[in-house]
């Protein structure tokens, strides 16, 4: 492999069958067993998801031509990939081309660090944020920063979030473009122009990490936006991306750095470190562009399936549980549907303890996650099944009657 451009997807017929035949569960096997194979089934994508054999076939290519001995060459093939990675973004999502970035949480450590420099002032500026943000998230805007909380009611209605920032005059707002502990889409874009319309000065920053892959990232009106590319898009771990809006690059100099392509370049990783994660997350992107919006409705279909699989059995079970809405957040009795969905599906289980649950499928080679929802000043641990396209029904099923057997015998 010399040339980084023009590759395309492994199995490109099969890909194309899929567009065509989204529905075709043997199309859906095949690119598991061709892109994911392997005994273990993952419900965590959302953490780490299992990156694609497209991808981790492109990481290898990158070391032909014994780069590993060749220092000059692993700089400038890792910059072509670079270059690649960026304009396929901007191609599937557009906007400007993303800086890339070691992940969400990175991303938003440099953004912290920038901000507190900028906004300075002895009280620490405030930062609007819902109660549903991921703790590296809030741990970016811990130290120097004081907290305002969105309320539930302003992530379903704008006005409400226009009405709580003209009373608290934030100098950032924090959202959670789809939410990590129950899936639920917010109206990002919506929420930060009723923000910024009572408080213009306002940075507003998109954490858009459990979007990314499922949904376009909200660019629109965002100072920063920021995600993932080892969750949703099945990239190699510790790569991410980060879209910065013109004020911030000029207003925020810890930013701005010594780019090779403009954009942020205080955002990226710097010096050396291991540059085939950019041929894998050009191959992520890749598999992601030839899929298009299939694989969002097949996740869709699944975590509604996983929802009413989990819900039959765990009733059976005589097991205490509640789901969410993730259009609303609120709870529920029933199982939500494929049109509320994205791709996870969260429960609770009051009694149960979550957390020993999962370690003990962990040992079974299944991988769910427990996450602590923080509404409220509570802490409730949460259920949370991930189901990305690629998984059969049968492999799922076998990963429910597991987890149940599990919840069973720790209440007994
Ligand atoms: C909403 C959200 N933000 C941030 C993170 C941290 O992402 P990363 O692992 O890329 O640092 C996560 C990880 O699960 C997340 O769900």
């Amino acid at each position: 492999m010399t040339e980084a451009s023009g590759r395309r997807p492994a199995g490109e017929s099969l890909l194309g069958a899929l567009r065509e035949r989204p529905e075709d569960q043997d199309l859906w096997d095949r690119l598991r067993v061709r892109q994911f194979p392997g005994a273990r089934i993952n419900l965590d994508p959302g953490s780490i998801a299992t990156p694609a054999q497209a991808v981790r076939a492109a990481m290898q290519g990158f070391w032909d031509d014994e780069l590993f001995a060749y220092p000059e060459g692993q700089v400038q093939r890792g910059r072509a990939e670079r270059r690649r990675v960026r304009a396929l973004a901007a191609a599937l999502w557009g906007g400007q081309p993303p800086a890339l970035t070691a992940g969400t949480s990175e991303a938003l450590r440099t953004i912290g660090q920038a901000l507190r420099e900028r906004l300075g002032g002895s009280e620490g500026p405030l930062v609007l944020m819902s109660e549903h943000e991921h703790p590296s998230a809030t741990a970016a805007f811990e130290p120097g920063f004081r907290a305002a909380i969105l309320p539930d009611a302003a992530l379903r209605d704008p006005a409400v979030a226009g009405a709580v920032a003209a009373a608290q005059r934030p100098a950032i707002l924090l959202l959670s473009q789809v939410t990590y502990t129950i899936g639920q889409a917010i109206a990002a874009r919506e929420i930060a122009a009723a923000v910024r319309d009572a408080a213009p000065e306002v940075f507003v920053i998109v954490d858009a990490a459990q979007a990314v892959g499922l949904v376009p990232p909200a660019l629109t009106g965002a100072d920063f936006v920021v995600a993932s590319g080892h969750k949703w898009l099945f990239g190699p771990p510790g790569v991410g991306f980060a879209w910065t809006s013109s004020r911030a690059r000029a207003e925020l100099p810890l930013l701005a750095g010594e780019g090779e392509e403009g954009g942020c370049a205080g955002l990226e990783r710097r010096g050396a470190h291991d540059f085939s994660v950019y041929a894998g997350l050009a191959a992520a992107l890749d598999l992601h562009a030839a899929l298009g919006h299939v694989a969002l409705k097949r996740s869709r279909t699944l975590a509604a399936w996983s929802a009413r699989e989990l819900h039959e059995r765990l009733l059976a079970a005589g097991a205490a549980h509640r789901f969410f809405d993730p259009s609303t957040g609120e709870e529920r009795e029933g199982p939500p549907t494929a049109e509320q969905l994205l791709a996870t599906v969260s429960v609770a289980l009051p009694g149960v303890d979550l957390e020993a649950v999962c370690t003990g499928l962990h040992r079974a080679g299944i991988h769910v996650r427990c996450v602590f929802e923080r509404r409220a000043g509570k802490r409730t641990p949460l259920l949370r099944l991930g189901a990305p396209c690629y998984e059969s029904t049968a492999r799922v099923r076998r990963a429910i009657e597991a987890l149940v057997a599990a919840v069973a015998a720790s209440r007994s």
